[in-house]
């Protein structure tokens, strides 16, 4: 009932160039009606891949923007632009951003608000850290991250949103979780879900990232609550994405 969700996550990988002409190639992977497909596009390259996607069911997204209408706030981009551009997801509170620039549980909730508010489908990455799995934290962490990050939710927006765990030791490690760890991460999200907003937690989209391959696509695929996945790396090239897009049913 879910619809699988893959969505490549390109990072700063990429100019506007060789985005477009990766964007043409993808127009020539297998689309399959029960999938959905999504590349999140470094902000240069949204409105020439976007154009060239337009009219095929491949979906575009941001990698980031900044939770306000305008402003001065040099450097940023904010939500208005990225869906001018062609956008209609936003990657929100990735592990990157959230160690490399500081990002607050709470400065990534403003971004989640500002999504919706903008009718841009926000992706809110939780994770924990290698330091706080091997301190048996991952739960209590996955618990702060959600809570915070949708705390301005409320029961008919929930629905809106996707969810994607990522545990920071299996980003670009090449280490990834096994399907039971991430089964079990998913559920217990699912779980918090529908004891804060109910029912509604059964439609919502929870994807798996860090080092999805094509090798690993499809048994992450087979659990019961993993929807999709988050894919760095494999995402970059043509041959790895297509395969995972293409994931079976096992
Ligand atoms: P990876 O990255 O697939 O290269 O591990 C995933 C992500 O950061 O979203």
């Amino acid at each position: 009932m879910r619809r699988p969700l893959i969505a490549g996550n390109w990072k700063m990988y990429k100019t506007p160039s060789e985005a477009e002409k990766f964007a043409q190639e993808l127009k020539s992977i297998d689309i399959y009606k029960e999938r959905d497909i999504l590349v999140c596009v470094p902000f240069p390259a949204i409105l020439s891949v976007s154009r060239v996607l337009s009219g095929t069911s491949i979906l575009v997204g941001a990698q980031n923007m900044y939770p306000a209408k305008e402003g001065a706030y040099t450097g940023e981009v904010s939500p208005l632009m990225i869906k001018d551009s062609g956008a209609s997801f936003v990657i929100c509170g990735h592990s990157e951003r959230r160690q490399i620039f500081k990002e607050t549980d709470d400065f990534i909730a403003e971004k989640v608000k500002a999504a919706l508010d903008y009718e841009i489908t926000p992706i809110l990455c939780v994770g924990e850290t290698l330091q706080e799995n091997e301190a048996g934290e991952t739960f209590s962490v996955i618990e702060r991250q959600l809570r915070t990050g949708l705390k301005f939710l409320s029961g008919n927006t929930i629905e809106k949103i996707v969810i994607a765990y990522e545990p920071v030791w299996a980003i670009g490690t090449g280490k990834n979780a096994t399907p039971q760890q991430a089964q079990d991460v998913h559920r217990f999200i699912r779980k918090l879900i529908e004891q804060n907003y109910g029912q509604s937690a059964s439609c919502i989209r929870i994807l798996y990232g860090g080092s999805v391959k094509p090798e690993n696509i499809d048994i992450l695929m087979a659990e019961a609550d993993i929807d999709g996945a988050l894919v760095g790396g494999a995402s970059l090239k043509i041959e790895s994405f297509s395969r995972i897009v293409g994931f079976q049913r096992i």
